[in-house]
């Protein structure tokens, strides 16, 4: 059984240092890094930026939007997400998520990473989660396919 890591602990290999990365993956972090300055999170405190690659080499990104109607709260993820589709970009290649949580990265949750999942053609996309102020900056690399293994496909269900 493969160990399972929550969130990037200190000895998760898929933890690494931000300056090792390749410079388009820096600068889809830097992008969510910036996004998330946008962030309308009243209710939780929480902000959260979010930044998309696509297969043109395009970078949407976007942060969360609370609501005083709860259910009605949209995740950086999705914002990012529906920015690049509704400017004719369904093909996603990369994500990057940023958000401050002492005890672990953030990465998407359950709605988000099935929204995500239809949109990546059929393959597996890198999915990196930093933190904006932790330096050296490290970040988790992992991707939607580890995130949401066995997830549903309309397709799979024809
Ligand atoms: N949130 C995101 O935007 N992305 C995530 O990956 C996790 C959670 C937002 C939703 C809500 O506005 C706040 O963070 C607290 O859950």
């Amino acid at each position: 059984m493969t160990q399972v890591f929550i969130n990037g602990a200190r000895d998760d290999p898929n933890v690494r240092e931000f300056e090792s990365l390749d410079p388009s993956i820096k600068e889809l972090i830097l992008a969510a890094t910036e996004a998330r300055k946008q962030a309308y999170c009243p209710y939780s405190n929480f902000a959260v930026g979010a930044a998309l690659r696509t297969s043109d080499g395009s970078i949407y990104s976007g942060c969360n939007i609370e609501n005083g109607a709860y259910a009605t709260c949209i995740c950086a993820e999705r914002t990012a997400a529906v920015k690049a589709i509704s400017e004719g970009k369904r093909d996603f290649v990369a994500c990057a998520v940023v958000a401050q949580q002492d005890n672990g990265f953030t990465t998407p949750c359950g709605v988000c990473r099935q929204f995500l999942s239809e949109f990546v053609n059929g393959k597996d996309i890198p999915l990196y989660a930093a933190k904006p102020t932790n330096l050296p900056l490290r970040v988790l690399c992992t991707s939607v396919l580890q995130l949401l293994p066995n997830g549903f496909s309309f397709a799979n269900g024809k």
